[in-house]
């Protein structure tokens, strides 16, 4: 009661405020009052409305850039957009009282809505979205705008409660309130809004029920209500009963229940988003009466059971994304059927068997990730049959069999992971050529062969095929990958030397060939290629010595030379090597001294284990013949180390 009342006395004294402003300014032509709003929209760092300038013509202003006007000169349309303006919007406004469209889009306006737009009784367009005004939205200023069809005010500061008022408006067609700070619950009195067709709520902080009551919004066409509000409880049963619905957005609302199978009565609708929710159950299989279904969305949930074999009606179906749930069953040969299947994401499900044989088949598809799931079989041959797949993501299943030669083919290629699985034969040649591939992941498989001898794939940053049975050369031909910047060998069976082209590339900056049969000295240029952060050779068969000019390497990190057959002394040089974290230069066959003092502070004797004419401390005299001692006489270095290493860390923390 009392709430209400002072609304009335808040409208009373607006009116009176009306009255005067309007008898004391009555004088002010559309001209002078646009120059007044120019006064305010344009703030500080504002710049733009340049032609809105004073004239003696009374009709002028007709002209401004985004005004139009009636035979009698009045303002009818204004529309400023997409200009950084930064300022306000004034009272005067409400003389403008026979605009039909305002337009007030993309200028950073802030401040709160003047009162005055109570007077904008003529408005059909009311869109100021995408600016930054603020506070509630003053609901009363709608009261006498009868005729409006769109009120558009997405993406804005306001806040508090959803305006009632709005509920009188029997034209509306188009309301966003979607992108602000609203709070509270959805008034059941939108629910009479009868031509509504349009209804953007979402990316607020609605919170309560799911409205049912919007089920009887039976014009409907677009419902969005996902995005930072909170609702408790499921999908309304009566959606269902939105029989125009187009677009039914409720992702990421923390709703719960099951999936109503009343949904599958929505014969118009085109998409369905409930992604990042907490929905349970199965998918009805009723959902097949969706026959304009495009895009299907029901990713991030806890569905469990199959994918309806009756989804096989759903012609339409282009877009599935149905990741992170507890599916599981076989992905049926329908799904390679839909003839424009675009976009199908299962991943991380308990999907098994093997993937449709038909997949691609339709020349449409683009993006695919299985990852994590317990497919088997083979990977189909025709994905990229319409020459449009950019993503094959395959990683962390049971595939077998060969990599289909087609894909080397396959020029729309932008990513390629199917590590972890038990695919083999030879890595097709093509692959390495194509123009917009990107990254190559295929570690932890059964391939074998060799690396080619062409190489041109001018977009791949990552090559990686550890833990495979590549063998071969590693080809010099690496240097046609201008891009490359990790490079996974590891744990394959290439043999003979490191081509010392690979240290030209200009952005590699991980390297690991370790757990090969490579038996070369380093290349000398591996001193140049400053932007290396981590070389691994191990356990491979190099040697020689370390080469000269190794401290140049500014950026590394990691330094992995360890069980192969390096001779000489160790550098004293790679005591500047100041981002040097980890060096382990253990079983080879290093002699001398190891350097004392600058970054050998920071390793200890790990790293140089296992040399046996490598001696440990540089002020003892330490005979060839007295390897077996040394420890003893590293065990005093190694506390001093320790404690050196502890002082420099906590310096290092302090700066
Ligand atoms: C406006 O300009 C001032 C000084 O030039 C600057 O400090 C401020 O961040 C600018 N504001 C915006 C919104 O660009
Ligand atoms: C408003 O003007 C912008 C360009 O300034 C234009 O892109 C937009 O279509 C116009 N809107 C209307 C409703 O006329
Ligand atoms: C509005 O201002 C913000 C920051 O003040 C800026 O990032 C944004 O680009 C501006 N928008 C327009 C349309 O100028
Ligand atoms: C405010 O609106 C009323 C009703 O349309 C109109 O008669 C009046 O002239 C308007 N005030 C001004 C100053 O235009
Ligand atoms: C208002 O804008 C709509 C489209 O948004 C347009 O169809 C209509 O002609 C405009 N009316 C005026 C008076 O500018
Ligand atoms: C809009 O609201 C957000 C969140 O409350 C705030 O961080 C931001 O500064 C506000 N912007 C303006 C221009 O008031
Ligand atoms: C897959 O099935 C196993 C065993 O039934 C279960 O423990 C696991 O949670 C399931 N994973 C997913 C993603 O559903
Ligand atoms: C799918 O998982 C459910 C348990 O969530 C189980 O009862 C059913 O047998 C599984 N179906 C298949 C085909 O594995
Ligand atoms: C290290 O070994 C090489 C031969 O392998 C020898 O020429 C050299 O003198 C040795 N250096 C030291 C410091 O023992
Ligand atoms: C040497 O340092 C590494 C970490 O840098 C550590 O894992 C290892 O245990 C250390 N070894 C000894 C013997 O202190
Ligand atoms: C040799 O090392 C010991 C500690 O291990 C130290 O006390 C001594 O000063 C060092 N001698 C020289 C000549 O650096
Ligand atoms: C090992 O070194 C200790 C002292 O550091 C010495 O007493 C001992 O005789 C040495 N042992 C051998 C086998 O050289």
């Amino acid at each position: 009661m009392r709430r209400a009342s002072n609304i009335d006395l808040q409208f009373l004294i607006t009116l009176i405020y009306l009255l005067l402003l309007f008898s004391v300014c009555s004088a002010y032509s559309d001209l002078d009052v646009l120059l007044k709003l120019k006064s305010s929209m344009i703030g500080p760092n504002g710049s733009g409305l340049k032609d809105w300038e004073s004239s003696s013509s009374p009709s002028a202003h007709c002209t401004f850039s985004g005004v139009s006007c009636n035979e009698d000169s009045r303002v009818i349309t204004l529309n400023v957009s997409f200009l950084p303006l930064y300022g306000t919007i004034l009272p005067e406004i409400g003389l403008l009282n026979k605009l039909v469209n305002l337009t007030l889009s993309n200028v950073n306006l802030t401040g709160t809505l003047p009162l005055e737009m109570a007077n904008l009784t003529s408005l059909k367009v009311f869109n100021i979205s995408h600016n930054v005004f603020k506070g509630n939205f003053p609901g009363q200023i709608v009261l006498g705008m009868t005729e409006l069809e769109t009120l558009d005010a997405y993406d804005n500061n306001f806040t508090g409660p959803l305006p009632v008022e709005i509920a009188s408006l029997k034209y509306l067609k188009h309301l966003s309130f979607g992108g602000n700070y609203f709070n509270g619950e959805i008034p059941e009195s939108y629910s009479k809004i009868q031509g509504l067709e349009y209804l953007g709520l979402n990316g607020n902080g609605i919170n309560g029920k799911v409205p049912a009551f919007l089920s009887r919004l039976k014009n409907l066409r677009e419902l969005y209500i996902g995005y930072y509000n909170t609702f408790y409880g499921g999908i309304p049963l009566e959606f269902g009963e939105l029989s125009e619905l187009r677009v039914l957005d409720m992702a990421s609302c923390n709703i719960s229940g099951k999936i109503p199978a009343s949904l599958g009565s929505l014969k118009h609708l085109h998409s369905l988003f409930l992604q990042v929710n907490r929905l349970t159950g199965h998918i009805p299989h009723e959902l097949s009466g969706l026959i304009s279904l495009h895009t299907l969305d029901l990713s991030f949930n806890s569905v469990t059971g199959e994918i309806p074999e009756s989804f096989s009606a759903l012609r339409n179906l282009s877009l599935i994304n149905l990741f992170k749930n507890n599916l599981n069953g076989t992905i049926s040969t329908f799904i390679g059927d839909l003839p424009n299947l675009y976009m199908f994401q299962i991943s991380e499900n308990n999907f098994t068997l093997e993937l449709p044989q038909n997949l691609g088949r339709n020349g449409k598809l683009r993006i695919l990730d299985v990852t994590s799931n317990h497919l088997t079989g083979m990977i189909p041959r025709d994905l990229c049959k319409g020459g449009k797949l950019q993503w094959l993501i395959l990683m962390n299943n049971f595939f077998s069999g060969p990599i289909p030669e087609e894909l080397g083919g396959c020029k729309s290629l932008i990513k390629i992971r199917a590590m972890n699985n038990s695919l083999n034969g030879a890595i097709p040649t093509g692959i390495f050529n194509l123009p917009s591939l990107e990254m190559i992941e295929l570690d932890n498989n059964l391939l074998s062969g060799e690396l080619p001898e062409k190489m041109s794939g001018g977009s791949l940053t990552q090559l990686k095929i550890a833990n495979n049975k590549i063998t071969g050369k590693i080809p010099s031909a690496i240097i046609n990958l201008p891009n490359l910047s990790i490079l996974s060998l590891e744990n394959n069976r290439f043999n003979s030397g490191i081509p010392e082209e690979i240290f030209n590339l200009k952005l590699i900056s991980r390297i690991n060939a370790s757990n090969n049969n490579i038996s070369c000295e380093i290349p000398s240029s591996i001193s140049s290629c400053s932007s290396l952060t981590s070389v691994d050779f191990s356990g491979n068969s190099l040697y020689g010595e370390i080469p000269k000019g190794i401290s140049n390497l500014r950026n590394l990190n990691i330094l992995n030379f360890s069980r192969n057959k390096l001779t000489g002394p160790i550098p004293d040089e790679i005591r500047f090597m100041t981002s040097l974290t980890t060096l382990d230069l253990s079983y080879n066959d290093f002699n001398g001294t190891v350097p004392v003092g600058g970054q050998f502070l920071v390793f200890n004797q790990t790293s140089f284990a296992g040399n046996p004419n490598l001696c440990l401390q540089s002020n003892v005299t330490c005979h060839q013949q007295s390897g077996h001692n040394y420890t003893t006489s590293f065990g005093t270095t190694k506390f001093m180390i320790t404690v050196i290493a502890l002082v420099t860390a906590l310096l290092l923390m302090i700066e």
